[in-house]
């Protein structure tokens, strides 16, 4: 097979790339996909996809990244298969190696919503075709890729802003941490440090200050610290997530309490720089990680990061499937 030539101006090689991790982008190719991104938002006609069959593999709920992709995948010109967590049964009913080996068998790609990253990790191994991550315990490329999005459009770029986290060093964290600082923007975390496990694991902060390093940005900071009203000092961008991620309900009562503190409310926003953003991933738990009528708060971009879902993830797919 020939090497070819993307729209987004990029050589890929013949091999297949996959999109489990932000970091799996180098920070050029990460800026094109954002700037595709926004190029397809006002234009509607490329059809990359003509043709080409995507299976929405999904074990956990979803609102947004089903809808958006389902959408992304026809109004490039493919066909979306859903399949539900009763459906497939990964890793229980079949194993991550057949589902992979059967699927790339029908199917041009393979967006994945799972549990455990490791089955995640297997799936893009054995697939001969991309599989893009919707979200695993670990990371959430495709919506820090439509939050990347979100940021330009209303800061005018990334570069030499600040983006403070409050609340679980999760999926999400991890993500906006792998994936901000490699385009210049600092990223603080604030969590409940007595509680170790809430903690953004030091591998993924070092691995965020090696892509720092690598793209020879001086004055970007990656740093985690446990007091929010700190963690938001000289913001641009403040962003929660839910303190109880899917899965993690029985843990429900437990985290509420170790979380006291960390709301994001308008007297946190009013310490960080003015007109900073506000941004949630979403699902909300409202009155526990941000107060009641915060995604209306003038600040919020909330609402935008969750449309520039359809777009960000229309730019990947080309990325990923333009040429194959
Ligand atoms: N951290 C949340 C993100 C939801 C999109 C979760 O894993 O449930």
């Amino acid at each position: 097979m020939q090497a070819f030539k993307n729209p987004v101006g990029l050589v890929n090689m013949a091999e297949k790339r996959d999109l489990v991790s932000i970091a799996d982008l180098t920070a050029a190719e990460n800026r094109l996909i954002i700037q595709r991104a926004r190029e397809m938002k006002s234009d509607s006609s490329p059809r990359p996809l003509a043709g080409k069959s995507v299976a929405l593999l999904f074990e956990k709920p979803s609102l947004r990244t089903r809808v958006s992709f389902d959408v992304a995948i026809h109004e490039l010109g493919g066909h979306p298969i859903y399949l539900g967590p009763e459906e497939v049964g990964l890793g229980t009913r079949e194993t991550a190696y057949d589902v992979a080996k059967v699927l790339s068998g029908y199917v041009d790609c393979i967006i994945a919503r799972v549990y455990s990253h490791d089955q995640l990790q297997e799936l893009a191994a054995y697939a001969s075709v991309p599989v893009i991550n919707a979200l695993s315990d670990r990371e959430h490329p495709c919506q820090i890729m439509a939050d990347m999005v979100t940021i330009q459009e209303h800061k005018g770029g990334l570069e030499g802003l600040k983006l403070s986290f409050i609340g679980d060093g999760n999926n999400v964290a991890r993500s906006l941490c792998l994936g901000l600082p490699a385009l210049g923007a600092s990223f603080t975390i604030a969590t409940p440090r007595k509680y170790e496990r809430y903690d953004l694991d030091e591998e993924s902060l070092n691995l965020s200050r090696q892509r720092v390093k690598q793209e020879e940005f001086d004055s970007v900071d990656v740093v985690a610290v446990e007091d929010p009203v700190e963690a938001v000092h000289q913001a641009d961008v403040v962003y929660t997530d839910t303190w109880i991620s899917m899965g993690e309900e029985s843990e429900a009562e437990t985290r509420r309490r170790h979380f006291l503190g960390y709301t994001v409310n308008p007297a946190l926003m009013a310490k960080a720089n003015p007109g900073a953003l506000f941004m949630h991933d979403m699902p909300v738990h409202y009155g526990e990680e941000v107060e009641e009528g915060m995604l209306d708060h003038p600040q919020s971009v909330a609402y935008d990061q969750a449309h520039n879902r359809l777009h960000a993830q229309k730019a990947i797919l080309e990325f990923l499937l333009a040429g194959n």
